[in-house]
C-alpha cells in the first residue's frame, strides 16, 4: 500500500496535467456538432486507461462510445469484483461570455482547475483511474477485480446505457457499483450520498399563427402563444412552492424525523448560500429547510423558455410559438413516467382552445436510495475516513444520476456515491471547476476503498 501512495504523491504534477488534457475535449453530449469531439475524447480515454495497465476497449453504440476497461485478470479463486461508474461527457458551456476563461482551455489558479466538465465527471473519474494505476504501476496486488465502465451521454439521460447493460449483464455483474459524480460539503466533510432525486423531462410547445404576424395589424384578434404559455406556467406553482399538479405529491415517502436530524446536522450557512446563488432572497417549499428543499422534497423547474424575437431592438410581432423546456425533480416513491403523463394532462386541461398545444416528453430517471448502515456502505466511509482525515457527513442530494436504479434492476448492485465535488465547483454553470485537493484526497479514497470494500463483501 505504502508504495501506491507514494507513486500518487510523486506522480501528481503529471495527473493534472493529464486531467487538463482531458478537460480540453469540448465533449458536449447535448449537441450533434460535437459527436467527433465525443469520439476523440473516448479515444483518448481508452489510450489513458490501456497505459494505466487496464485492459480496454470501446464499445460502439446509437449515440457516443462507451468505454469498459478491466484490472488484469488472476486466475485465482473467484474475488469481488466492482464496476467504478463515470461519465466523459459534459453541458454545453454557454452563456460563453460569463466564463472567465474560455471553458475547453484549463486553467489552474491555486487549487482550482477550471474548465468545463473539470467537477462534472472528468475529474472525479480520473482520481479513480490514477489509483488504479498506483495499483499496477507498482505491482501492487488489489483485493478485487475491477471494471470501469465511463459513458459519453449521462448528460442527457444516459440513452444507451441501458441497452448495453443488459446486453453485458454477464460482464458487468458485481457486487457494488461505485460513482464518483456528487458532491461534499467541504474538505473537512467527506462524504457518502445514500439518496438522489429521479427526474422527468419534457418539452412544451404552444403553436399559434402559421407564422410570425405583424402585431399591429393582427394583434388582438388572435391569441399570444407567448402570453398563452407564460398563463399556463405560471399556474403550475403556487405561493408557497408547493407544485399544483394534482396528483403530483401523492408518492412523495414523508421525510423522517431521523433523516431531518441527519440534513439539520450538515454545515450550512443560510446568508453565504444566498449570496451564493445571487439571489435577493431563497424561495422554497413551505415547512422545509432549503437543506431538505433542495434534496429530498420534488421540484419543478422551466429550464429553457423561447418564443418570438430575441435580437437588438425590437420586432413587432405576435409570435408563431413558445416553448418551454420542463424538468421535474422526483424523489421516492414518484415514478417519472407517472409524474410526466400528470403534468402532460394537466397542460392539455388548462390550455385555452385558441392556441395548439405540442408536448414531447424527454427523460427520465427514478429516485434512488439506498441504506447508509450497509457493509459495503460502512467499509466506503472508512475509507473516506481514511483519505480526508475527518469523520464524513451521511447526504441526500438533489441531482439526477439516473443509471443507478438500471445498475440495481439489470445487475442487481447497490451503489456507493461517493462525491468529491465542492458546492461551490459550478458544475452545469459559467467557470465550473475541480479543486485539486479533492483531486487528491479522491485518488486515496479509491485506494483505501477497494481493500476496505473486499473486507466487508
Ligand atoms: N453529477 C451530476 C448529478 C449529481 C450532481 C448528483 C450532484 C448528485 C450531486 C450529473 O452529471 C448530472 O448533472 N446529471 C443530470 C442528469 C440528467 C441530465 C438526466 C442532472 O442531474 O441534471
Ligand atoms: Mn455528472
Amino acid at each position: 500500500m505504502q508504495a501506491v501512495l507514494d507513486y500518487l504523491k510523486k506522480n501528481q504534477p503529471r495527473f493534472i496535467q493529464e486531467l487538463c488534457d482531458y478537460v480540453r475535449f469540448p465533449s458536449v453530449s447535448a449537441k450533434t456538432e460535437h459527436k467527433q469531439d465525443l469520439a476523440a475524447c473516448a479515444e483518448w480515454l481508452l489510450q489513458q486507461h490501456i497505459q494505466a495497465g487496464l485492459s480496454a476497449r470501446l464499445f460502439r453504440t446509437a449515440g457516443n462510445p462507451i468505454l469498459v476497461s478491466q484490472t488484469p485478470s488472476r486466475n485465482t479463486s473467484p474475488r469481488p469484483h466492482y464496476l467504478i461508474y463515470g461519465h466523459y461527457d459534459v453541458q454545453p458551456p454557454e452563456p460563453l461570455e460569463l466564463w472567465k476563461s474560455p471553458p475547453f482551455e484549463p486553467r489552474l489558479a491555486g487549487r482550482s482547475l477550471f474548465g468545463r466538465g473539470a467537477s462534472d465527471n472528468k475529474g472525479q473519474n480520473f482520481a479513480h483511474l490514477k489509483a488504479v494505476e498506483a495499483y499496477l504501476k507498482t505491482g501492487t496486488e488489489l483485493p478485487c477485480d475491477l471494471t470501469f465502465l465511463i459513458e459519453g451521454e449521462e448528460e442527457v439521460g444516459c440513452t444507451n446505457l441501458g441497452t448495453f447493460l443488459r446486453e453485458h449483464r454477464r460482464e458487468m455483474r458485481c457486487d457494488a457499483v461505485v460513482i464518483s459524480d456528487s458532491g461534499m460539503p467541504d474538505l473537512r466533510h467527506p462524504a457518502l450520498t445514500y439518496g438522489l432525486r429521479g427526474i422527468a423531462a419534457l418539452e412544451v410547445t404552444v403553436h399559434g399563427p402559421s407564422r410570425d404576424l405583424h402585431s399591429g395589424l393582427y394583434g388582438g384578434s388572435i391569441d399570444n402563444p407567448a402570453m398563452a404559455l407564460s398563463q399556463m406556467l405560471a399556474k403550475l406553482r403556487g405561493s408557497s412552492g408547493r407544485i399544483a399538479v394534482p396528483g403530483f405529491y401523492d408518492e412523495v415517502a414523508p421525510l423522517s424525523a431521523f433523516e431531518r436530524a441527519q440534513l439539520a446536522r450538515l454545515p450550512f450557512n443560510q446568508t453565504a448560500y444566498r449570496k451564493f446563488v445571487g439571489v435577493p432572497r431563497l424561495f422554497g417549499e413551505r415547512g422545509f429547510t432549503p437543506v431538505e428543499q433542495r434534496s429530498a422534497r420534488p421540484t419543478l423547474e422551466i429550464n429553457g423558455l423561447t418564443s418570438g424575437y430575441q435580437g437588438e431592438g425590437s420586432k413587432t410581432i405576435v409570435p408563431a410559438w413558445a416553448r418551454a423546456k420542463i424538468t421535474m425533480r422526483l424523489v421516492p416513491n414518484q415514478k417519472p413516467g407517472r409524474i410526466a403523463r400528470l403534468l402532460a394532462n394537466h397542460l392539455k386541461k388548462i390550455c385555452p382552445p385558441t392556441v395548439r398545444l405540442e408536448i414531447k416528453s424527454g427523460h427520465g430517471g427514478e429516485p434512488y436510495i439506498v441504506s447508509p448502515a450497509s457493509a459495503q456502505a460502512r467499509a466506503a466511509l472508512r475509507a473516506l475516513r481514511a483519505a480526508f482525515g475527518h469523520e464524513p457527513v451521511l447526504l441526500r442530494e438533489g441531482g439526477s444520476s439516473p443509471i443507478v436504479n438500471d445498475f440495481k434492476s439489470i445487475l442487481g448492485a447497490d451503489t456507493l456515491l461517493l462525491g468529491l465535488a465542492l458546492p461551490d465547483d459550478n458544475p452545469h454553470s459559467p467557470n465550473e471547476k475541480f479543486d485539486l485537493n479533492c483531486f487528491a484526497k479522491g485518488m486515496l479514497m479509491s485506494a483505501h476503498l477497494w481493500h476496505e470494500l473486499a473486507r466487508a463483501t
